[in-house]
């Protein structure tokens, strides 16, 4: 009999997309073929987000395209993954009779038997020829739930199934314990839990040996590592023990939260070279009264007070965040303070969100009282913002030369290439060339595009004069 093939769409975060990668591994060491399209497969799997509605519907409008497939195919297995799976359980169970799998992500260890559990049951209701086949009466009755079980942090990764051959994911911690009002992880998410030192050292070497040279870290709440072990372990720590892999040559962590950003830390991130020079420490508002609504537990103040620290010991690092406009009660004046705090940070990045309320969270028992005409208008401004100092770092960059890491194709011109420089900034530069592909290259920046900078890759011994990054000189 051929191998049963699987196809996987993973919405959200990247937690979500390792989470994949590690589902895909587990069902591969099962003997399950990856299908060329998702009408080919026979078990369609939808790692889902929770985070904001919009991510929700988007599961929501694909599930109705999967009931119409499972009509003529019912032994198709549909199964939902992820967040959603977590928080749509019940109604699922209930209402979703084309859903035969809903798994949390606490759940993922053995994912690989749920599947073989849902694939199995299904090719025995089509042979039995029920009549109500398809009937919530049949496959609603069977639908396998399983919110707790084995966390996909203890499966044993195969190193093999990753997208990129150089670059790697590497999940530190799972869930979160932080008290942030709008936030629906903790609840989808759970408590946070650390994964042993060893453990990770362990993962990150056998990657590092099967071609991996960039790691990134990966953490609700990254920089908090450690606190739940007991052990007096950080992430300080940790990045330390990763930075004496000698093949790994660039290592990051996402996604930091304000309050953990300890002496220590900063300490670790000004002494390692090879850490990315990137931090993604989300603000969310630059408004005091936003914050303290938010629970977010800093102030403005000491949110600057603490960048400020990092960039005294290690200027050449840029800063990304987060924003969510339209939070509840957000006046203007808040607003106006979240741009004042852009524009005097200057970050390199920023994502921005229009707040959308999550039921179950604490800040969904509050009125949504900011009208999306006004929180499209501020996201637009927020971005606008953003766009205008993201161009003047990358004008200034022009003339430099920048050590690029590269991915591959860019997506806009395939005859280029595209990568990232240690600041996380991309770079496309001519020729496009497989064995370039996983490199790192040095490439002067002749121009400045709006999310992007363009360049020219240089030869051996211009690479000689000095790839590294030129400290980037546009802070103001
Ligand atoms: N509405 C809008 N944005 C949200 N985020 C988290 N929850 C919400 C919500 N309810 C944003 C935050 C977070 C990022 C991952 O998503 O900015 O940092
Ligand atoms: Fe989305 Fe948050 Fe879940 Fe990631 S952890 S998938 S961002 S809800």
């Amino acid at each position: 009999m051929s191998a049963p093939k699987y196809h996987l769409t993973s919405y959200g975060c990247q937690m979500n997309k390792l989470d994949s990668e590690l589902v895909e591994s587990k069902l591969r060491q099962r003997g399950y073929q990856l299908a060329a399209s998702e009408g080919e497969a026979s078990v369609v799997l939808i790692n889902t987000c929770s985070v904001r509605q919009h991510a929700e519907d988007r599961v929501w409008s694909k599930l109705g395209q999967l009931r119409m497939r499972k009509r003529t195919e019912p032994q198709l297995v549909v199964g939902v993954l992820g967040c959603m799976a977590q928080e749509h359980k019940q109604f699922m169970l209930a209402r979703m009779p084309h859903v035969d799998l809903v798994v949390g992500p606490s759940a993922f260890g053995d994912i690989d038997q749920t599947v073989e559990q849902a694939r199995i049951r299904n090719l025995e209701l089509v042979s039995k020829q029920r009549p109500s086949l398809g009937k919530r009466k049949v496959l609603g009755a069977g639908v396998v739930a399983v919110d707790l079980g084995v966390s996909g942090d203890t499966i044993v990764r195969d190193v093999k199934v990753r997208p990129h051959r150089s670059q790697a994911f590497v999940s530190i911690m799972r869930g979160c314990n932080m008290p942030c009002t709008y936030c629906i992880v903790p609840t989808t998410r759970g408590e946070e839990i650390s994964r042993p030192i060893a453990d990770i050292v362990e993962e990150a070497s056998r990657l590092c040996a099967d071609g991996v040279t960039e790691m990134t870290l990966l953490g609700q709440t990254v920089n908090a590592y450690g606190r739940d072990l007991g052990t007096g372990v950080t992430l300080a720590r940790l990045l330390r023990a990763l930075h004496e892999i000698p093949a790994l040559r660039r290592l990051a962590f996402i996604t930091s939260h304000p309050n953990f950003l300890s002496a220590d830390l900063i300490a670790a991130m000004a002494e390692l070279p090879k850490l990315a020079r990137y931090l993604h420490l989300p603000v969310q508002s630059g408004s005091n009264a936003v914050l303290k609504n938010m629970r977010r537990g800093y102030t403005v103040e000491r949110y600057l007070a603490r960048v400020e620290q990092l960039l005294l010991a290690a200027p050449d690092f840029v800063l990304h965040s987060d924003f969510i406009v339209g939070y509840p009660g957000e006046t203007d004046a808040d607003f106006a303070k979240t741009v004042a705090l852009v524009l005097q940070v200057q970050f390199a990045q920023s994502y921005i969100f229009k707040y959308s309320p999550r039921p179950g969270t604490v800040a969904a028992e509050l009125a949504d009282d900011v009208p999306l005409a006004i929180k499209e208008a501020r996201n637009q401004e927020l971005l606008n913002v953003q766009e205008e100092i993201t161009q003047r770092q990358h004008i200034a960059l022009i003339g430099s030369t920048q050590e690029v890491l590269v991915e591959g194709p860019s997506q806009s011109d395939p005859l280029r290439l595209s990568g990232r420089t240690a600041h996380h900034r991309i770079v496309h530069f001519d020729g496009f060339s497989e064995d370039l592909v996983g490199r790192y290259v040095p490439v002067r920046i002749r121009a400045a595009l709006g999310h992007s900078l363009l360049g020219d890759k240089l030869g051996e011994t211009d690479a000689e004069q000095g790839v590294h990054d030129k400290v980037e000189s546009v802070r103001v």
